[in-house]
């Protein structure tokens, strides 16, 4: 079975890949390196440097014909999204419809698109469930939302199946500190430099931090499951940003004190995802538990400080 994962090159989108191959899937990957980095292209995998939004996608349909597609590409930045709505939505919204529409041209089977929680925006109760109301706070949460719709009508439309995958504060190796999730990456930056990471807020704003193993499982999960279907991504805990900055600094034994900052617009307070749905019907479950995959990931980001001296 071959599978065509946008966004390979990335940071949740090359851990899919590296899973997919590990259980022989042929995988084809369509990145423009954007955000992605060459370094995390899995060699076992073909690889077009293509944009979503462009033309070029269909020759890779045409010659790849790919039985799945795992959409992870676009872009990621909240911040980036206030200051360029526009682009943010052709990338999302305009970029997804391109796939969409090589995926009914070319035969695909299923699509499994990445969403997020920010499709939410600011919780009504906790944990959010999928039924939770759709309010989105920032230009990302609209941009990645609305592609569900998409989808959904593509999916009635033209009889393509498809999985759609709400994630929570994804973290783990091969993160960019510039990423939406990257509060995890940004923090052993600056610890493993013994300087004091900014917290916006007072820190006791909360977080579902989940391990990208358990995301890169997830979307294999949903490739032979969870037809038609939206599920939450989680590991159905809070954890405040102050307690992960102290779990941080135990790992290292430091103990490196924040600098508070004012809170940014489109920040919200808290937030952590019911992931029951995921649990019983895609038969999933996140197996990383925050200290050990923060311990992991640390070690990996310092194996890289040490290469880079
Ligand atoms: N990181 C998180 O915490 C998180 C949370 C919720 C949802 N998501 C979603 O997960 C997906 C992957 O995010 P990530 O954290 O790995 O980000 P990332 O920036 O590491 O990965 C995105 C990849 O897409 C590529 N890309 C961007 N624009 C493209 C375009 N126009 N054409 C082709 N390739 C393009 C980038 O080069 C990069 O390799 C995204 O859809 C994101 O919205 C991430």
């Amino acid at each position: 079975m071959k599978v065509l994962v946008t966004g390979g090159a990335g940071f949740i989108g090359s851990h899919i890949v590296d899973k997919l191959i590990e259980n022989n899937y042929e995988v084809v990957i369509v990145d423009n390196l954007s955000t992605g980095n060459p370094k995390h292209l899995n060699p076992s995998a073909t690889f077009y440097q293509v944009d979503i939004t462009e033309k070029d996608m269909e020759t890779v349909f045409l010659i790849e014909k790919p039985n799945y597609v795992i959409h992870q590409a676009a872009q990621i930045d909240i911040q980036s999204s206030l200051k360029d709505p526009s682009f943010d939505a052709k990338v999302n919204i305009l970029g997804t419809i391109n796939v969409l529409e090589k995926c009914i041209k070319y035969n695909v089977e299923k699509i499994v698109y990445a969403s997020s929680a920010a499709a939410y925006g600011k919780p009504i109760y906790l944990g959010v469930d999928e039924n939770h109301e759709i309010n989105p706070i920032s230009f990302y949460g609209i941009s990645k939302h609305t592609p569900e719709h998409y989808i959904q009508t593509f999916s009635q439309l033209y009889d393509l199946k498809y999985t759609i995958l709400r994630y929570a504060n994804v973290y783990g190796i091969r993160q960019d500190p510039k990423g939406e999730g990257g509060v995890v990456s940004i923090f052993v930056d600056k610890l493993l430099n013994n300087e004091s990471p900014f917290i916006f807020g007072d820190g006791e704003q909360t977080r579902d931090f989940i391990n990208v193993k358990d995301i890169a499982s997830a979307n294999l999960a949903a490739l032979n499951k969870g037809h038609n279907n939206t599920f939450n991504i989680s590991c159905n805990t809070q954890t405040t940003v102050n307690e992960l900055l102290s779990m941080m600094n135990q790992i290292l034994d430091k103990n490196v004190r924040p600098i508070y900052r004012d809170p940014r617009p489109g920040d919200i307070l808290h937030s952590y995802l019911d992931n029951q749905k995921a649990k019983t019907v895609l038969g999933w479950n996140s197996e990383i538990d925050l200290y050990g995959g923060l311990k992991e990931t640390i070690q990996y980001y310092s194996k890289q400080y040490s290469l880079s001296l």
